[in-house]
């Protein structure tokens, strides 16, 4: 048996902004749920809740969102014994951590953060005379929560896609600050994880699937919903019997997301053979309703008990809290804040 303290810890967080969808799992899911069975590992895995009031200010698709993440990553098998899975909104020494983590950060560091500079571009381009219109102090802080994240549970391993490596890279630097000033090695330095293998899928209209795109297929779309997704997806003219190209084509990426080996080739052959455009949307519906039949009726089940998905997010924020809240006194200590007997 391996000691909790000897695994590799791994963390991730899922903003709770969105209803999951095919690029979702294929991207983030499936290998989280897969890594997660390792028994080397000890895996985080958390509602980025309090991240999700940053993007969307509106509270009914905030919780709608925060019990169809948690219903999908069950319905697929997520194992809550070895995983440790919690919304970070129940564990208050995340934003306590942030505030100490904020007044160790330096203000321009986060004035390089990518999405702050985004948003300034933005106004620029607009013609805005503030700069700063409509930037909270939420979104300008955002790399220090996502710090407090990693942080408190001293993550080794962080998978996030390519849009988030500075920010592990600023939680390294703050981590690296907080223990210098405060003499000691309270953090670990957390590494991003990119997995170049994991393919980015592709949406409705060719572009990547991104509910920021509104391209997106939702993974537990009702069997009818999902057809006529799929008679969605956008192809070219070719006329049935025109041999036609795998390499460039959104709906052979998402089959082949799905299928075995075997199956890929053999649709590799069906496109030389110049299989119509309606047959293999046909395929693809198929083979995406025939694995996703089970989760959706689980997902379906989850989703008309939340009581039982409160159940198992509360025990794991206990999970988390008796790690962090621990270590969030050491912390208090170490900036003077510790108790006076
Ligand atoms: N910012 C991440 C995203 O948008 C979500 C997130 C929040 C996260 N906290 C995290 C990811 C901590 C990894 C670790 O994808």
């Amino acid at each position: 048996m391996t000691a909790p303290s000897d695994k590799t810890r791994v963390l991730t967080g899922i903003t709770t902004t969105g209803t999951p969808h095919l690029g979702n799992y294929v991207g983030a899911i499936k290998p989280a749920i897969a890594a997660s069975q390792d028994p080397s590992v000890q895996s985080y895995y958390f509602l980025a809740d309090l991240h999700a009031l940053i993007k969307c200010p509106d509270p009914r698709r905030v919780q709608e969102s925060r019990l169809e993440i948690a219903a999908t990553w069950l319905a697929l098998g997520l194992d809550t014994d070895n995983a440790i899975f919690y919304r970070q909104s129940d564990v208050p020494e995340i934003p306590e951590l942030t505030w100490m983590l904020s007044c160790v950060c330096a203000k321009g560091l986060m004035n390089r953060a990518h999405a702050y500079k985004a948003a300034v571009a933005e106004n620029e381009a607009a013609g805005n005379q503030d700069p700063d219109k409509g930037i909270t102090m939420g979104l300008f802080g955002y790399p220090v929560l996502m710090a407090a994240d990693i942080l408190m549970f001293n993550a080794h391993k962080v998978p996030v896609g390519r849009d988030q490596i500075q920010h592990i890279e600023m939680a390294r630097d703050i981590g690296g600050r907080f223990n210098h000033l405060y003499k000691g090695q309270y953090f670990t330095q957390p590494e991003a994880v990119v997995d170049e293998q994991v393919e980015v899928l592709g949406g409705l209209d060719g572009r990547k699937m991104s509910k920021s795109y509104d391209n997106t297929i939702p993974l537990f779309a009702s069997e009818k919903k999902l057809q006529k997704l799929v008679r969605k997806i956008k192809t070219n003219s070719l006329e049935p019997g025109e041999p036609k190209d795998p390499a460039s084509c959104t709906l052979f990426q998402i089959f082949s997301a799905f299928a075995t080996a075997d199956e890929t080739e053999a649709m590799r052959g069906e496109y030389a053979n110049g299989i119509g455009w309606g047959e293999a949307k046909n395929r693809v519906f198929e083979l995406l309703n025939e694995q996703l039949r089970e989760p959706r009726e689980r997902y379906q089940g989850l989703m008309e008990d939340p009581g039982h998905i409160e159940q198992v997010l509360l025990q794991g924020a206990e999970r988390a809290r008796a790690e962090a809240a621990p270590f969030m006194d050491r912390l208090r200590q170490a900036a003077g804040l510790g108790r006076f007997v």
